[in-house]
């Protein structure tokens, strides 16, 4: 147990895991991309970053709570969002998760109205070989959720990082095709992503798309930010 000063707000703790849990718990809000409690934490969107008295920035989610921490909480979030919006394709009036998007969502909500940075970004082809997702390299924000759920939920580590800095991607091993890799097409990969940089595969109405189109539908989940859940040996 101890206390945090948290914008000028002193806040016990207890057993709160990170600093981002003691700032939720002080009822403050905090975006957050890549932190989820059930995955191992990553700190890749630096959304939550906050700022201590010596003016250090870290992300809260990967911090443990100290006795006696200042932290302030409201600085750079408006900037990292556009930092992130800026590497990404901008064709969000036409995309499938559009409405359902958490990155677009958080932009509303914080007043993101122009991206004044270009996207330098190398552009990749959409991956359309799976017949339970789609998988679109332009629109990921490199939060690693899809990667972890992969690895530590599902163990089937179909995806993973590749390359560095400007060139980083999440991609299957050699850049190979969805359907060329143990991908069992489980679609938590979709479930997690908050962007619609793996979005659910429509597929045709016959055939093993049309299977899973059919599987999406028949389980009632008509909307592409619901979630499928079902175990890797579920192979449909
Ligand atoms: S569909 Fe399932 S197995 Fe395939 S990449 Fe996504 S999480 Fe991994
Ligand atoms: S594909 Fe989606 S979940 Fe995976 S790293 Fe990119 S944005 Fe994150
Ligand atoms: S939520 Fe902390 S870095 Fe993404």
């Amino acid at each position: 147990m101890g206390f945090m000063t948290i914008d000028r707000i002193r806040v016990e703790f207890t057993d709160e895991p990170n600093v981002l849990s003691v700032i939720r718990k002080a009822d403050i809000d905090i975006p957050t991309l890549c932190y989820h409690s059930e995955l191992s934490i990553y700190g890749a969107c630096r959304l939550c970053t906050v700022e201590n008295e010596r003016g250090k920035t870290f992300a809260s989610c990967s911090e443990p709570p100290r006795d006696g921490m200042v932290i302030y909480t409201m600085k750079y979030r408006k900037m990292i969002l556009e930092l992130l919006l800026a590497a990404h394709c901008r064709d969000c009036t036409t995309c499938i998760k559009s409405g359902e998007c958490h990155l677009q969502e958080l932009a509303h909500r914080m007043g993101v109205t122009h991206v004044g940075y270009e996207n330098t970004k190398t552009q990749y082809p959409i991956d359309m070989s799976s017949p339970a997702i789609v998988r679109d390299p332009n629109k990921c924000i490199l939060c690693g959720d899809c990667v972890r759920m992969c690895d530590n939920v599902q163990s089937v580590n179909a995806i993973d990082f590749a390359y560095r800095g400007t060139e980083a991607l999440v991609t299957p091993a050699f850049n190979k095709n969805i359907a060329e890799t143990d991908c069992v097409n489980c679609g938590q990969c979709r479930a997690v992503c908050p962007t619609g940089a793996i979005r659910r595969s429509l597929g045709g109405s016959s055939g093993k798309g049309g299977s899973r189109r059919l599987f999406w539908y028949g389980a009632g989940r008509e909307r592409d930010g619901e979630d499928c859940k079902c175990a890797p040996s579920y192979g449909i």
